[in-house]
């Protein structure tokens, strides 16, 4: 079990948990994700590691209530315990001096972005952020991504807080001001990940995205996390998740990702009639 010792609530739906998991923290990177169950009869769901501090042995994660687990997670208060927390798993982020860098995160691919950023800067790289959400109510993260970036330019796509528009027009205004991009780094939903690629494949600038498979085991057995990226099959969770944006089959990992809503749809139904506590949590976002 593992204990909760600080709780964040950062925006409607999007939770902050630190949680005393000295095995992650020993060797956490930029990039590495964990593994964990919110309670004994929990499913594995895949978080990233947001931040760590390797002192107190405290593990950082931020997520998005969307389903069963990430709600029952949301739930919890600080001083309760997770049943489980495994990792850190997938290969860590690869940092070099590149020069120019522009880190994009969407929505809830900002906490994941943020210690990207942070060692894409260590490593002596100018490092530029475009952190893009929905609407006001939905950003998250933006006083944390300032310390890394410089510059953090914010974007709605209603235009209620920063920039109006999408990240991929924040970038396509940088890349039209001429500077030269030597790196982009993009993590979110597919959909703005695939975005990203096919504006930086006209460019020839490098893209890395981090893809958010479904996982089951993190281990490379079990095949839950098959992606094909440069007509090659590929396990995200032992061969990732960071792979070049320009050659991953998004819209394979769009369909897969689909593939099991209608079990989604009835565990919650079947998890709620258990505990009232879920049904309000879920009703209470709408
Ligand atoms: C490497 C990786 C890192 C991630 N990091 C974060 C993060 O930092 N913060 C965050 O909010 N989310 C993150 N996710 C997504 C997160 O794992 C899903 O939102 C979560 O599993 C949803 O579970 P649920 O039971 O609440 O929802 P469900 O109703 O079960 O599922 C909702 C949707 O979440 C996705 N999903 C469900 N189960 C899984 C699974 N086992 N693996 C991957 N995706 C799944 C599917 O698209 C599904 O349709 C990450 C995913 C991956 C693969
Ligand atoms: S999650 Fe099972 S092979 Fe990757």
């Amino acid at each position: 079990m593992y204990k909760i010792v600080e709780k964040k609530v950062l925006s409607k739906d999007i939770k902050l948990l630190g949680v005393i998991a000295p095995h992650v923290t020993f060797n956490a990177k930029a990039g590495n994700f964990i593994i964990v169950i919110p309670d004994e009869k929990g499913e594995r769901i895949p978080l990233t590691i947001y931040d760590w501090n390797r002192e107190k042995g405290i593990v950082y994660m931020v997520f998005q209530e969307i389903g069963l687990s990430t709600t029952k997670l949301g739930m919890l208060k600080e001083g309760d315990e997770i049943f489980a927390v495994a990792g850190p798993f997938g290969k860590p982020f690869h940092s070099e001096k590149y020069g120019n860098t522009v880190v994009v995160g969407g929505g809830v691919g900002v906490p994941a972005i943020f210690p990207i950023a942070r060692q894409l800067r260590k490593d002596g790289n100018k490092v530029t952020s475009i952190i893009g959400y929905r609407t006001k109510d939905m950003v998250v993260l933006e006083d944390e991504m300032k310390t890394v970036s410089d510059p953090c330019i914010v974007a709605t796509n209603d235009g209620s807080h920063g920039q109006k528009g999408f990240v991929t027009d924040v970038l396509q205004s940088l890349i039209d001001k001429g500077g030269k991009i030597d790196l982009v780094v993009a993590v979110g939903p597919v959909v703005m990940m695939k975005a990203v690629s096919e504006l930086t494949m006209k460019y020839n600038i490098k893209t890395i995205v981090s893809l958010n498979a479904m996982m089951v085991d993190a281990t490379g057995m079990c095949g839950g996390c098959r992606v094909t990226v440069g007509g090659e099959v590929k396990f995200a969770c032992v061969d990732g998740p960071d792979f070049d944006g320009h050659k991953v089959d998004f819209n394979q990992l769009t369909s897969r990702l689909g593939a099991y809503k209608e079990h989604e749809k009835l565990s919650i139904d079947h998890n709620c009639n258990m505990n009232k506590g879920i049904r309000e949590a879920i009703d209470g976002r709408k």
